[in-house]
């Protein structure tokens, strides 16, 4: 890297996309300081509060993103939200460059009348609340009915529902919030329906996670055989453009068909295509939701859509509704927002405002490209970012900073800034409880735990 000072970059998200960011930055030379500034007092965004708590192996990447960025000298400010705590102008006036990995701090609606009744919680919440994400400690989702039904079928969708029938004792050696866990403790659900709009060709989870659904201890995945038949559409679909995702997914759905439905009590997932929520029905909660059944139609584009099929609804009574059909990115104020793609407008990450680069200021991640991908696609898109920062760089395109000397510190004396020793206390005091009952860690899940952890 050039120049007679390092480059100074604020990394805004401490997320994947952030950490990918600062180890992309830093291969390209050493000289660059790095601040990694977070709204929450822990760093790894989704890493910590989505993942799954049983997928341990996935989670163990924090070692990589600490050794990425807090080992190399990173550093980190957590608990400082910006747009709440600091702004851009702020920023903008002590970094050569911003990198906004924020993420997508808001869900898609589905705009359905009864959306909003209590019992209809978006994944978001109820995957926060099991990850012992602060925000959403007090969620107290309504387990005490037998039927859930989870709107989607994606990876989210398919975690939601393991969680919500996974055996506890399962559950009970991760690093599962403790709410959660006494609270699925005494969940009476017994049924989750996976409900998919299209088909199972056109299903987006990846095979993994739908196999992970068919080996759950006492628990029996159901499929209609009959919904496996596909019509000349998909068919044709499948065979042009099918994936390998897509037809390892169609072999795992007709295996689930074929076994042999258990009686009794145990618990289940029903797999249902071909249906769309058109609302959900309660006096003071829900009660039920009410599905249309589509069919699918293929496209001008080649995309195989669903339409209503007329007259086909039913009601299926049900306590507890998982809207799961995506995040939503928001910006934060002097940072523009597409608001009709839900993304921070970019040029391979360059920001975009009113149709021309915002000087030295990028995005990355979810942030950049929607609610879109797994771990490792952040990191080819941390890489494209840091492409164009580092070409700015070398084209004298980067920010002026008029307080370059002034550390952000200062700014924030109002603010209980965690830093990387107080992550690195937290995240002691949480491994130290996990080791006396033999779990990764016990999260710490309400903002004052965390922070009283981090000042010790
Ligand atoms: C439920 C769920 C499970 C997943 N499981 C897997 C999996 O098993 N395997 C896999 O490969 N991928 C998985 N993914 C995908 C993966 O988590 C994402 O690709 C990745 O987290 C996106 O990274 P990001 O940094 O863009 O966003 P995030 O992870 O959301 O990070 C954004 C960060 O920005 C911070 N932030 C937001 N606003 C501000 C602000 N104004 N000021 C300061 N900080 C701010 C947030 O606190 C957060 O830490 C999962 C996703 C979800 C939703
Ligand atoms: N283990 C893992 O690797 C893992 C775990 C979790 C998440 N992730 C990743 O994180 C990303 C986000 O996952 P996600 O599950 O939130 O999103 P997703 O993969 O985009 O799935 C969203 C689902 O919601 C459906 N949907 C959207 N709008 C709808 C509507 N109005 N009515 C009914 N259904 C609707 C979609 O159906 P259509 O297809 O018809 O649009 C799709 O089935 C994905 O890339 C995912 O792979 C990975």
């Amino acid at each position: 890297m050039s120049g007679h000072r390092p480059l100074a970059v604020a990394i805004v998200g401490a997320g994947p996309a952030g950490a990918f960011t600062a180890a992309e930055l830093w291969r390209h030379g050493s000289e660059c300081s790095i601040d990694l500034i977070d709204r929450l007092p822990t760093p790894w965004g989704l890493l910590r509060g989505g993942v799954a708590p049983d997928h341990g192996e996935i989670k163990s990447l924090e070692r990589h993103f600490e050794s990425e960025t807090f080992a190399r000298g990173a550093r980190f400010f957590g608990n400082v939200e910006v747009g709440r705590d600091i702004c851009h102008a702020d920023l903008a006036a002590r970094y050569d460059a911003i990198v906004y990995a924020i993420g997508a701090q808001a869900d898609r609606r589905l705009g359905l009348p009864g959306e909003d009744l209590p019992g209809s919680v978006a994944a978001r919440s109820f995957v926060g609340w099991y990850n012992g994400h602060p925000d959403f400690a007090e969620l107290g989702p309504d387990l005490s009915h037998q039927t859930a039904v989870v709107i989607g079928n994606g990876n989210v969708a398919a975690d939601v529902a393991r969680i919500l029938v996974r055996d506890v004792d399962e559950l009970a050696s991760t690093e599962i919030s403790d709410l959660a866990l006494s609270a699925l403790r005494l969940s009476q659900i017994r049924r989750v329906i996976l409900l998919g709009r299209r088909g199972p060709a056109q299903a987006a989870f990846t095979s993994s996670e739908l196999r992970q659904l068919g080996g759950l201890l006492g628990v029996t995945p159901i499929v209609e055989p009959r919904d496996l038949e596909l019509d000349i559409a998909s068919e044709q679909w499948l065979a042009e453009s099918g994936t390998f995702t897509a037809h390892s997914n169609m072999e795992l759905l007709r295996e689930y068909a074929s076994r042999a439905t258990t009686a009794g009590d145990g618990k289940r997932i029903e797999f249902r295509f071909f249906g769309s929520p058109v609302g959900l029905h309660g006096s003071d909660r829900v009660e039920a939701i009410e599905v249309r059944r589509n069919r699918l139609v293929r496209r001008a584009d080649g995309r195989i859509g669903s339409v209503a099929v007329e007259g086909e609804t039913e009601l299926i009574p049900c306590g507890l509704v998982l809207r799961s059909v995506g995040y939503r990115p928001t910006s934060v104020p002097g940072v523009p927002f597409d608001e009709v793609e839900a993304v921070i407008p970019n040029e391979r990450g360059r920001v975009i405002d009113h149709g021309r680069p915002m000087l030295g200021t990028y995005v990355v991640g979810w942030s950049k490209r929607g609610s879109i991908g797994i771990l490792g696609t952040n990191k080819r898109d941390a890489r494209e970012t840091v492409t164009c920062l580092i070409e700015d760089h070398r084209g004298g395109r980067l920010l002026s900073p008029t307080r370059r000397d002034d550390d952000i510190t200062a700014l924030l004396s109002g603010t209980r800034v965690v830093t990387g020793s107080g992550w690195r206390t937290i995240d002691r005091a949480e491994r130290s409880l996990g080791a006396a009952s033999e779990r990764p860690r016990v999260k710490l899940s309400t903002l004052d735990d965390l922070l009283a952890a981090a000042a010790v």
